[in-house]
């Protein structure tokens, strides 16, 4: 079943922060949102006791240069440092030098978005946090991929995200990741909520962690894990190729399944992501056009993977009475040319009011067929042997 999803990513919950600055206080409502914020006087810093924060968060316009001199002396004396994030339109570099001395610190010049803000913050809590385990076996990895706008690519990812999650019914065992990084709507359908640019976290992609990937993710359910950015009209060329390969590296290190919504347009990451997969479905319609950009855009891929693999064709909105003249699944596998790996029936109603909930269709139509029809294409696939070309690697 669906928590109630945090508006805010899973590592910020209920942490401690300590905001030495009146004017921090606001933060607590945005970019900080879930986190515990309590406002301090500088010189309240001299009684912090050890693991008393999680952060401190500095204004360094509010404090004189020697009370933050004075500041950045008393954490460095200390054992374990809790990490330092220090903000403000004069940040004198003598300080600096000194701050980024500490064990984790990181500075943000004003002007900035609400959304660097609490990206730095995420890193330094990220860092500071012990790494989750890696999974024990082979992670597997599908990505699907819709082959024209609107044939059902983000609704089935999730319904097999989900479905793989319940199977498994252990945390962290399915990461969703939507690669759609201006728009995606994965987190809309979902009902959650990033904060996170991923082009903030995209210049990080060498110190790119387990950790850090959990300053990404935004908890759906208890197995499952979305990584996914606010909107970002600027996103595909603010994200490397370095960064978005690496993302999925360290996904497949910590989740026993990635299930990847993708792009149709093809990226500069896009065939060595699907090279990583162990599973690639083309989501089509059962029109004309989208059987035949569906053929086309399979034998795209299977011709840039070079390896003579093939993605699956899965038809969506299969209806047993079709509006108009529709093909038949026979004249379907006919255009495409070849045999479609399954069907998944038609359920507007379904559909949309899952969307609307905000949750997987299992959750909120629980006797749809779209679910029983999944079900049964997840227990198909998982089933297969694993096959792959090449693992995700970001060098
Ligand atoms: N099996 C289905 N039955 C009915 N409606 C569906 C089905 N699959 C998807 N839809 C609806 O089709 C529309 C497009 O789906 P979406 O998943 O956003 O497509 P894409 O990601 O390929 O652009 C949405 O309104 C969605 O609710
Ligand atoms: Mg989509």
């Amino acid at each position: 079943m669906l928590r109630n999803k945090p508006a805010s990513p899973a590592l910020l919950q209920n942490r401690r922060i300590l905001a030495l600055g009146a004017t921090l206080a606001p933060y607590g409502q945005g970019p900080l949102a879930g986190a515990v914020l309590e406002t301090a006087n500088v010189a309240q810093l001299e009684a912090l006791a050890p693991g008393a924060c999680d952060l401190v968060l500095i204004d360094a316009d509010a404090w004189d240069a020697s009370a933050l001199g004075a500041a950045v002396k008393h954490l460095s004396a200390l054992r374990a440092p809790p990490p330092v994030l220090m903000i403000g339109e004069r940040l004198p570099a003598g300080l600096v030098r000194n701050l980024l001395r500490l064990p984790a610190a990181d500075i943000l010049e004003a002007p900035f978005s609400p959304e660097q803000l609490s990206a730095a913050a995420l890193s330094l809590l990220a860092e500071a946090q012990p790494a989750p385990a890696p999974t024990s076996g082979e992670s597997r990895c599908w990505a699907i991929s819709g082959a024209v706008g609107g044939a059902g690519a983000t609704t089935i990812t999730i319904e097999i995200a989900n479905a793989l999650a319940m199977r498994e019914d252990k945390d962290r065992a399915v990461c969703l990741i939507d690669l759609n990084l201006a728009d995606g709507a994965a987190a809309a359908y979902l009902g959650a909520a990033p904060t996170v640019r991923l082009a903030d976290f995209g210049n990080a992609a060498d110190r790119m962690d387990a950790s850090m990937l959990q300053a990404f993710v935004t908890p759906v359910s208890k197995g499952l894990d979305l990584v996914a950015g606010v909107r970002d009209p600027t996103a595909f060329d603010a994200v490397s190729r370095e960064a978005v390969l690496r993302l999925l590296e360290v996904a497949c290190e910590c989740y026993d399944w990635v299930i990847l919504d993708m792009p149709r347009h093809r990226r500069s990451w896009t065939l060595e992501a699907l090279a990583g997969c162990d599973e690639v479905l083309v989501i089509s319609e059962l029109t004309v056009p989208a059987l035949l950009a569906a053929r086309a855009y399979s034998d795209e891929i299977e011709d840039g993977l070079g390896t003579g693999r093939r993605p699956r064709i899965v038809l969506n909105r299969l209806a047993s009475r079709m509006f108009g003249p529709a093909p038949s699944m026979a004249e379907a596998e006919k255009a495409l040319q070849r045999k479609a790996e399954g069907g998944i029936s038609s359920d507007w109603e379904a559909a949309a009011a899952s969307a609307n909930l905000g949750g997987p269709v299992a959750q909120h139509r629980p006797k749809s067929k779209i679910v029983k029809d999944v079900q049964a294409l997840v227990e198909r696939l998982a089933a297969q042997p694993v096959r792959r070309d090449a693992g995700v690697k970001a060098a």
